[in-house]
């Protein structure tokens, strides 16, 4: 197979917002898998992640622990970073948005736009508290909505009635931050980003596109609905300082964290390879053969599809900009949100507590929220990984190596059988591990998983219906040489799981004393554990969940 380059990014999560199962069900893992997936088929793969740090949430939660916004984030960022470490997520590099690379490039690529003609200065009116000394974003003003009248609309959407609003239009408005009432409006000075004039590039670009359906149609209802010039730019501190050199009347704001977030990707790579990013990000750099795939969720699309794309057409053409976008639904909790505050869910980092990484990998990516929503529930969780990792997985490994070893010892003394039920079973397992690999690399993540599960079940099913332990009394040899047959599908069973459950298949490949990228060709991997190779036996696989263990969970976060 011809050496691919992939470059992988996982859109950035909020710094101040704390990691739940649905981060990693809807973006996360599923890039991650992406990733390990490439690698171990040969390709190359350089696999981005992050966190997004600025905007006003960050400088109201720094405020709210007594910190200053630097060392909050930072706070934060390791915290993320913990967390995806314990999920075995296999980022290239974890970077950070305020870091000095992120605050060069961004500020660069607005000096392009600039010089190109994209961006323009224009005055606003907008809130400003004077108790917080700041200028209020509009989701930061609080009031009576003027449709409905329920007194807690945000400046931006009334949640009860679901209008969208201006802050402006809200009755006795107030600042979300500290309540004051002493609101005014003030004018200021903007950056816009030219999108009307960038549109006919991007839909040529968008058109140029081999995207999914649905990913398309977002695209080209907002392209039909015509672009609208953005503000680029905010009243705040903590942010990217937009550079005086260019925009001397802009003293002191910062840009919006939608316009630095995703040119992160590209400074989180420079951060880790230096000039040689130009290998995975410019064009006349090298990265003409670059793959590049992007993960998010469905909320992220609009962004990542037009207006990130835009930035970097309007910047400079030999920037490289994604080829696929995987956009992913959302993960809830027993049919709501996770919330923090209501104390609804489970948080990552109470998660890794409860179970090894691989439970979680494997239960939220076979129930990936790729086309709708999913619901979790405890029940669900603990019935699938009793059923797919303990009975047809575990079960399968340990009775076929305990058997072995019962009568044979842990010195291999046979080598597979090959008669016409084998052959059967390594035509149907070709033809499934084929389907499996073009699912994985499609990232269809529901349909890869239930072909995995059914890898597994002919294992099962295999050795159920020739069974070893009888045919042991008559013919040892004979059995001996079935049981290395079913040896060789546990290597092949845990190498195609790897992506998945990590862990697991190397400590369990550990105990095979034995290795393996990818299953390309299934005949020949099943002489690959023959006589003379040693062996050992894991003490489990994995570990079923009781039900005193559900409703222990249940009390404990399904409050
Ligand atoms: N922080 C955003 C979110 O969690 C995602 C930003 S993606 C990036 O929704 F590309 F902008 F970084
Ligand atoms: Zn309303």
């Amino acid at each position: 197979m011809a050496k691919e380059r992939i470059l992988i990014t996982s859109a950035l999560p909020y710094v101040n917002g704390i990691p739940h199962l649905g981060h990693l069900a809807g973006c996360l893992l599923p890039s991650d898998i992406y990733a390990r997936f490439n690698r171990l088929i040969g390709n190359e793969v350089l696999y981005i992640g992050g966190t997004d740090e600025h905007g006003t949430p960050s400088e109201i939660g720094a405020k709210k622990e007594g910190m200053d916004v630097y060392d909050y984030t930072t706070k934060y960022h390791n915290l993320h970073k913990d967390i995806y470490e314990k999920f075995n997520l296999s980022f290239d590099y974890f970077g950070r948005t305020s870091s000095k690379e992120n605050i060069e490039t961004t500020q660069q690529i607005a000096r392009e736009l600039f010089k190109n003609g994209y961006i323009e200065e224009r005055e606003s009116e907008q809130m400003f508290s004077i108790t917080d000394n700041m200028f209020l974003p509009d989701r930061y003003v609080i009031g009576t909505c003027p449709y409905c009248g329920a007194d807690n609309a945000r400046g931006d959407q009334c949640e009860k009635c679901t209008k969208v609003l201006d802050a402006k239009d809200l009755i006795n408005p107030r600042s979300a931050i500290s309540g004051a009432t002493d609101l005014e409006f003030r004018k200021t000075k903007h950056l816009y980003i030219t999108l009307s004039k960038l549109s006919d590039k991007v839909r040529e670009w968008v058109n140029s596109r081999n995207w999914n359906k649905l990913t398309i149609g977002i695209a080209n209802k907002w392209l039909d609905e015509g672009l609208e010039d953005r503000s680029i730019t905010r009243d705040l501190k903590w942010g990217v300082p937009v550079p005086a050199d260019v925009f001397p009347d802009m003293d002191g704001k910062v840009f919006y964290v939608w316009f630095d977030a995703p040119i992160g990707y590209i400074s989180i790579t420079k951060e880790l390879l230096g000039d040689e990013y130009k290998k995975w990000w410019r064009l006349d750099g090298g990265a003409d053969n670059v793959r590049y795939v992007e993960f998010m969720g469905k909320d992220n699309v609009p962004f990542h599809s037009i207006t990130f794309p835009a930035t970097l057409i309007g910047a400079d053409e030999n920037y490289k900009k994604v080829d696929v976008l995987k956009g992913l639904s959302y993960l809830n909790f027993n049919g709501g949100k996770f919330s923090k505050s209501a104390n609804r869910g489970i948080f990552a980092d109470q998660a890794i507590e409860e179970f090894e990484a691989d439970y979680w990998r494997y239960w939220l990516i076979k129930n990936a929220p790729e086309t709708d929503d999913t619901d979790f529930t405890f029940e669900r969780f603990a019935e699938e990984i009793n059923k797919d990792l303990n009975d047809v997985l575990g079960n399968f490994i340990l009775r076929v190596l305990k058997f072995y070893n019962s009568k044979f010892g842990l010195e291999v003394l046979h080598n597979a059988r090959n008669s016409e039920k084998e052959q059967e079973v390594i035509k149907t397992l070709s033809e499934k591990v084929a389907t499996y690999t073009t699912l994985l690399q499609n990232m269809e993540y529901r349909k890869a998983m239930s072909e995995l599960r059914s890898i597994w079940v002919l294992g099962n099913e295999y050795i159920d219906e020739i069974a070893p332990w009888s045919v042991y009394k008559t013919e040892p040899e004979v059995a001996g040489k079935i049981l290395v047959f079913a040896m060789n599908l546990i290597r092949i069973f845990m190498i195609l799981a790897r992506p998945i459950i990590p862990n697991t298949a190397e400590r369990i490949l550990g105990k095979l004393a034995s290795d393996g990228d990818w299953i390309f060709d299934v005949e020949k991997e099943m002489s690959v554990i023959s006589k003379g190779h040693k062996f050992s036996i894991p003490e489990y696989v994995f570990t079923k969940i009781s039900a005193d263990k559900i409703a222990e969970l249940n009390e404990k976060y399904n409050k």
